[in-house]
């Protein structure tokens, strides 16, 4: 498995996995080609999305890091990463996400993030499990949302 950034060449297989995850979980959410790019590729917002791709050059999951602004939907403090990770339901527990976020760590000290926010929907125990398992504590509980934090330093 490789773990690079992402660009706009991976647009259309990112795209496929986040259908993947909505088909495979219920959850419905924007995952079309335009979503990812803006979201994303070309967020002005963003330090770091990190692809992992199989040796077979498959693209398995990715996971994005962007810096909290004023105002941001998720009410989270100014200057914070917020973090958010994708996997493909096939390739779920082999150790992917948890090499996605030793990129996003790297890459959250490097721009001089204090904490990293997680926002994970309060049914989705996997989500809890896997943040929890990186190191994220929970912080926050907004009806139906739990919010976890990785502070840094
Ligand atoms: C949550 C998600 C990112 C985990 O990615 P992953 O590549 O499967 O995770 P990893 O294999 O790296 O697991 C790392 C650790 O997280 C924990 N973990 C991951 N999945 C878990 C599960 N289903 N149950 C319990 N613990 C789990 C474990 O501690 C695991 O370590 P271990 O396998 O050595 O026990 C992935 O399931 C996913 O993308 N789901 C759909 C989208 C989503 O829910 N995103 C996150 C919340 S917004």
């Amino acid at each position: 498995m490789l773990i690079r950034a992402a660009t706009s060449a991976d647009a259309a297989e990112m795209s496929r996995v986040l259908r993947a995850i909505i088909a495979a979980s219920g959850r419905e959410r924007p995952g079309d080609i335009a979503f990812v790019l803006a979201q994303y590729i070309d967020n002005f917002t963003g330090i770091r999305c990190s692809v992992a791709v199989s040796d077979s050059n498959r693209l398995l999951g990715f996971q994005s890091l962007v810096r909290a602004t004023p105002g941001n939907r998720y009410h989270v403090p100014d200057g914070w990463g917020i973090i958010g990770t994708h996997i493909g339901p096939d390739a779920h527990r082999q150790g992917v996400g948890k090499a996605l976020f030793a990129a996003s760590l790297a890459a959250a000290t490097a721009a001089g993030i204090e904490a990293i926010d997680a926002y994970i929907g309060a049914d989705n125990a996997t989500g809890l499990a896997y943040y929890a398992a990186m190191g994220f504590t929970t912080y926050h509980k907004p009806p139906g949302i739990v919010q976890k934090v990785y502070r840094l330093g």
